[in-house]
């Protein structure tokens, strides 16, 4: 789970500030897929090329001071610890070289790379770009894995090769050395970039994103992607309305002087502030920027040389604001605070005439109505959201709803069926545990729907179908908005399916019904901030914390207890209530704070009869209930109580979720962690 980027100007001046610049923004909006360290790589000065004369006076000596190309090699920086920590050694490195930072280049093509330490400790060494040789003549940045780095450096080795790092990347640089130098050998004077990278990617495995800048092929970048998502967006850079036609096609791209940019990217929260047209690079594609010019192939096992590919551009439905903190502290609190919105884009244009309509759905809810059952698959807080629409999708499809945690399933390897439709929620949707349960499913024949809220990521690209959260882009690594989307979107999905059923009619409509009001009732509950800053500055110094659901809100206790734990770093437990008396109670005492959720629904006095149980035992409690309910769920006056506004059962646990959002948050200030990147996490585990 790291973060790639890659900035080309082409026919239009850029000074190397302006580069440095734009590669050090791109790694910022990056920087939440890991923050340990990170690396550039840049053009040096240009100078003359060597003459074919000179070089042969190199054999007296001089080859051991000259690169095996014309021109300088390419400089990389790389530093241990956040983004800010390599900007400021860039400009000291930079100072220290004389480098002039106000030199234009027409055209450069720029690399970057924001990590989070798979192989290897954080460290210069063990950072991106990774090279291959003292010359860097193949500098490749990488995320992902690659699972049989083992096998290639031990053949690298064979040949000769010696390896700095303990990363599995560095296989890959001194891969494209290796496949560059035999073709030369061989007499192969014009291999190209592609060739050399079509080659390196038949060699690897694992999943993976690279992008390779190298200084044989000055000025040209390739990207390749199998399994994780990259990202390539175009900037046209004049008025081609006046002078011609658009660029939107990938096609318009392949033979034009005109002057433009051009970004590849993880995600498109980088590529947002530069330009709104982007293309979703897909598994085996290899796209290859030369002279300005964009070329696809399709790499294919099969086949000894890879198929060119025309593909069209796509355009971002994004704001700049959406990646930007505005009047926040931490984006973690905007995107908590952001949900009345982003639950009203979740619902947009679906919501008609007192049903849901699911575009992406469409087609395939007869095929699901028939499965013999349904399997939701995820990780982390994914997996929670999920948790949290089951009990609906049971009651509205009557079809049998089991839950995975998708790491588990690859272990077991459990069975999944044709006849099963399995649902697959990601955030990001480039969760690696995710995609190879996502994999073993469509192997085992199951229908396979994403929950996703990013646009072209893996997950959307290889399900049969599925729903766009649209959450807007989530920066915080912890989830918040994405979650009560993630609800929602289920929720909405459950109704899509149960809608040929009489009998549920009247409940679709109050679910329907309160789904509309659901943004209104999420300002008010948000309205608790306060009340939320005070409890936790109450709870500051305790070392645990435990939280009771059942029902519809077990998720809601598990995803509180998550946000606590992740960002806080306080243990936390989120436990099924019904559980209490099986173990967890001999933990209860005086100083062990217990949060119980005892809003109304079909659990309600259950929950009450839990107060009360805890209450005997002297516990420590805090309780959340539906408005007015306080006197009813309050053992003793002392005893702290949240009220929350009551909606629809199905969906209390988008309500029920705020404050303990609300609560993680202020415990990680009052505590003084960092709330948006916490301690060893990131937000995309593109790792097992
Ligand atoms: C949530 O706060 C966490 N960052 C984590 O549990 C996350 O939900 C999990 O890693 C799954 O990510 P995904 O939704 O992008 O697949």
């Amino acid at each position: 789970m790291c973060g790639i980027f890659a900035y080309l100007n082409y026919n239009v001046a850029r000074e190397r500030r302006y580069i440095l610049e734009v590669l050090f923004n791109g790694l910022r909006r990056l920087e939440y897929r890991g923050y340990d360290s990170a690396g550039i790589a840049i053009d040096a000065d240009l100078r003359p090329p060597v003459t074919n004369e000179k070089k042969s006076d190199y054999g007296s000596g001089e080859e051991e001071m000259l690169p095996p190309y014309d021109s300088l090699p390419p400089l990389v920086f790389r530093q241990e610890g956040k983004i800010e920590s390599l900007v400021r050694s860039v400009y000291f490195e930079v100072d220290a070289m004389d480098l002039n930072l106000e030199q234009s280049f027409p055209v450069h093509a720029g690399i970057a790379h924001t990590r989070w330490a798979t192989h290897g400790v954080p460290s210069p060494r063990n950072s991106h770009p990774q090279s291959s040789d003292a010359w860097n003549e193949f500098l490749v940045v990488h995320n992902g894995i690659i699972t049989n780095y083992e096998v290639l450096k031990e053949t690298l080795v064979r040949h000769g090769f010696t390896f700095e790092s303990e990363t599995d990347t560095e296989v890959i640089p001194k891969l494209a050395k290796f496949v560059f130098d035999k073709a030369r050998e061989e007499g192969e004077q014009t291999v190209t970039f592609s060739q050399v990278v079509t080659e390196v990617m038949r060699q690897l495995e694992g999943a993976f994103a690279l992008i390779f800048k190298s200084a044989h092929y000055p000025n040209e970048l390739i990207a390749c992607t199998r399994g994780s998502t990259l990202i390539l967006g175009v900037k046209e850079l004049i008025d081609d309305k006046i002078r011609g036609k658009l660029f939107h096609d990938v096609k318009d791209l392949t033979k034009d002087e005109k002057p433009k940019e051009l970004f590849f990217s993880s995600d498109l929260c980088a590529i947002v502030e530069h330009t709104k047209k982007y293309l979703a690079i897909e598994d085996n594609e290899v796209v290859h920027i030369k002279d300005g010019c964009v070329s696809i192939l399709k790499f294919d096992y099969g086949k000894e040389k890879p198929a060119s590919v025309q593909r069209a551009l796509s355009v971002l439905e994004m704001e700049v604001e959406q990646i930007k903190k505005g009047n926040y502290d931490h984006f973690m609190q905007k995107e908590i605070h952001e949900q009345p919105h982003s639950l009203t884009t979740t619902m947009r244009g679906r919501l008609k005439d007192n049903s849901v309509v699911l575009g992406g759905l469409k087609e395939h809810l007869k095929t699901i109505r028939h499965s013999r059952r349904i399997i939701f698959i995820g990780c982390g807080t994914s997996y929670n959201a999920a948790l949290a629409a089951r009990p609906l999708f049971e009651e509205l499809s009557g079809i049998p709803v089991t839950m995975e945690l998708a790491s588990d399933l690859q272990d077991r390897q459990g069975p999944i069926y044709r006849e099963d439709t399995a649902v697959f929620v990601s955030q990001s949707g480039e969760t690696a545990d995710t995609l190879l349960a996502l994999e073993y499913a469509l192997a085992n024949g199951a229908l396979c729907v994403g929950v996703t809220n990013t646009v072209g990521s893996t997950l959307a690209r290889k399900t049969h179908c599925g729903i766009h959260i649209n959450a807007g882009c989530e920066i915080g690594v912890a989830s918040t908005k994405a979650y009560t989307s993630q609800i929602v979107a289920m929720a909405m999905m459950a109704l899509a399916i149960g809608a040929d059923r009489i009998s549920t009619q009247a409940r679709r409509q109050a679910i329907v019904d309160d789904l509309s009001n659901l943004p209104y009732k999420i300002s008010e509950v948000l309205k608790l901030d306060g009340e939320m800053r005070d409890l936790a500055e109450s709870l500051i110094d305790t070392q645990s914390l435990l939280v009771f659901g059942r029902g519809y809100n077990y998720a809601t206790a598990l995803e509180g207890a998550l946000k606590v734990k992740e960002v806080a770093l306080m243990h936390s437990e989120g436990m099924l209530a019904g559980e209490m008396k099986h173990g967890p109670l001999a933990l209860v005492d005086e100083t062990l704070p217990i949060i119980v959720i005892a809003t109304r629904d079909g659990c309600f006095s259950k929950q009450q009869s839990v107060i009360q149980q805890l209450h005997a035992r002297k516990g420590r409690l805090i309780v959340m209930c539906s408005e007015g309910d306080a006197s009813s769920v309050r053992p003793v006056e002392s005893c702290k109580v949240i009220e929350v506004p009551q909606v629809a059962d199905c969906l209390q646990p988008v309500i029920n979720i705020i404050p303990l959002q609300l609560l993680a948050y202020h415990l990680t200030v009052q505590r003084g962690y960092d709330v948006d990147q916490p301690r060893n996490l990131a937000k995309s585990v593109t790792t097992q």
